[in-house]
């Protein structure tokens, strides 16, 4: 005895018990020091609380995790049987039948989608995108078949983005983004409105801007705004904008808030021009 790590114990103060390195548990305390160790002590606290808080975003992304995988293997199984029910629907005569079950089966196989990305997200994994070349506006157009505005409000839909404009990009995956931001804007909206597509490219990039004529995002609200779980006051879950903006990076490209105000909000998507 005598040589070894147990030595070192010697050279403490008495009563002092140093953290295990890697111990979490000890929160660190800035001293007031005006010098470059004070700046340097409150760094570090400061990058204390900020893995704190993620750490306790993790544990509730993994909480989520659990629960989604048994709601999604229900919800796998009746998305199945309607996927019987539409292929049956195909075969029909009925002229109607034959109009709409397109339509369907593509909506089923977006919830398909969408019940697997959430889950991926959950899981924290990267989204696997597979890029195809597409007509953005009238992915658009697909997109605002989908939204539901408020009860009772009127809302116009402007897309200015020219026949042609095409994108390579995951097509599913713009859908959900654009879907996010289309639904966030009407929402946004109870007293109807406009709501505005533009696009355009240069220098690299695609640049679509989606712009509402909406309640805007109290400042408080827009420091979060892409965290996930931090919905308003609405009934959404607080994913949408995490999501879209994790797909967006994904794209190698990003989404931002352009501006908002009581007379509307404007969000710009980016992406890598691959046209
Ligand atoms: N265009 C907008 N105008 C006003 N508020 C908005 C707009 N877009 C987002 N917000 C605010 O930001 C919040 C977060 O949006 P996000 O899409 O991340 O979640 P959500 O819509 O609440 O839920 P989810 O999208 O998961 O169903 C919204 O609840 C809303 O309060
Ligand atoms: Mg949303």
């Amino acid at each position: 005895m005598g040589d070894g790590p147990t030595d070192t114990r010697h050279h403490r103060k008495p009563g002092r018990v140093p953290p295990h390195p890697g111990d979490a548990s000890i929160t660190l305390q800035p001293s007031d020091r005006a010098d470059e160790i004070g700046v340097l002590e409150r760094e570090l606290a400061e990058m204390q609380r900020e893995i704190r808080h993620s750490l306790v975003q993790n544990t509730r992304l993994a909480a989520l995790g659990a629960s989604m995988s048994r709601v999604n293997h229900d919800l796998r199984n009746s998305l199945a049987s309607a996927m019987v029910v539409s292929d049956s629907l195909a075969q029909s005569e009925d002229p109607q039948v034959q109009k709409v079950t397109p339509r369907l089966m593509a909506a089923i196989d977006r919830a398909v989608n969408l019940c697997s990305q959430t889950l991926d997200y959950a899981r924290s994994r990267e989204p696997e995108l597979h890029p195809e070349r597409f007509d953005l506006r009238t992915l658009v157009s697909d997109v605002l078949d989908f939204v539901t505005p408020p009860p009772d409000a009127e809302i116009r839909w402007d897309i200015g983005i020219d026949p042609g404009f095409v994108v390579v990009a995951d097509k599913n995956q713009m859908f959900r983004v654009l879907l996010n931001l289309a639904g966030n804007a009407a929402a946004a909206m109870p007293e109807g409105g406009t709501l505005r597509f533009r696009a355009e490219r240069g220098g690299g990039w695609v640049s679509i801007d989606i712009a509402d004529e909406g309640t805007g995002i109290p400042p408080k609200a827009q420091e979060t705004l892409f965290e996930p779980f931090m919905p308003g006051s609405g009934k959404g879950t607080g994913l949408g904008l995490a999501i879209a903006k994790e797909l967006m990076r994904a794209h190698g490209g990003d989404i931002k808030l352009m501006e908002t105000s009581d007379r509307g909000t404007r969000f710009r998507l980016r992406l890598p021009d691959r046209g």
